[in-house]
């Protein structure tokens, strides 16, 4: 792949995994800025019906820089275990800095979960990996993640719906010889909707459905909307997730 043209060499890393994100400082930037507008918007970290316990063993799948574990760990004594994995190790804070309770470890989320780790965690939590979930089906994803968990234990799943923000905002799509780049980007997302047949489900919207379907009980699904006064800071990390991607 030829080396795009005036980028500074901080931005022009391309991981070696199939991820079409960054991992650069500006990156983590961008997730940690996220994360806090996420929070804004949901009004919680860990869901109100999952109590907390002395002992609780906590797993964040995919958890980037471990921004969510990291403001979690308050709230939890020295000895419950909080475990951060992620594929790449790139975004992982110093280990120097983390609370007792947190550690961080490298781990494929699609591949057979490690003996070890099997049926260990109270509540395993996944968030932001709609550009990871490949061909519309996050069945393999929601099985891994259940097999992490005790029995009776929490899966708890933040998503965004980038389908279908893109599609109620992309009211003109990118000139495609003009931006190539973003009028990929736009497709991307936009095939994730669903056309019958054939297509890509847009499994997001369906999230609540795919678990029920791998046997989850007590399933909620939720919606929340952006509030008025966050739009602009939305709208830069955004504009950040494409130039990323770009
Ligand atoms: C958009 S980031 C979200 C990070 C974090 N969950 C958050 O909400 O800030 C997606 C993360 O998924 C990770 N990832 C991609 N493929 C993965 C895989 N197969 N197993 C585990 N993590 C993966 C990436 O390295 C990246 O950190």
């Amino acid at each position: 792949m030829p080396e795009p043209q005036n980028v500074p060499e901080e931005y022009s890393h391309v991981p070696s995994d199939s991820y079409i994100l960054q991992r650069h400082y500006a990156a983590s930037a961008r997730l940690n800025l996220q994360h806090h507008l996420y929070r804004q918007a949901i009004g919680y970290l860990l869901h109100p019906s999952i109590p907390i316990q002395e002992d609780m063993k906590v797993a964040d799948i995919a958890c980037g820089t471990g921004i969510w574990l990291l403001d979690l760990a308050d709230a939890f004594p020295p000895n419950a275990i909080l475990d951060g994995f992620d594929i790449s190790a790139d975004q992982f804070p110093h280990e120097s800095t983390l609370p007792p309770n947190v550690t961080f470890g490298v781990l494929d989320g699609m591949k057979e979960i490690p003996e070890e780790l099997v049926g260990k965690y109270d509540v395993v939590r996944v968030s932001l990996i709609v550009l990871v979930v490949k061909d519309g089906e996050p069945g393999g994803w929601i099985e891994n993640l259940m097999r992490l968990l005790k029995p009776g234990g929490y899966l708890q799943w933040t998503e965004g719906n980038m389908p279908a923000y893109i599609a109620r905002h992309t009211t003109h799509p990118s000139d495609p010889a003009r931006f190539p780049n973003m009028h990929a980007f736009e497709q991307f997302y936009l095939s994730m909707l669903s056309k019958q047949p054939p297509g890509i489900h847009d499994w997001v919207t369906h999230l609540g459905t795919h678990f029920e379907k791998h046997g989850l009980q007590e399933v909620e699904y939720k919606q929340f909307d952006v509030p008025k006064r966050y739009w602009p800071a939305w709208t830069d990390v955004m504009m950040l997730t494409a130039e990323e991607v770009s």
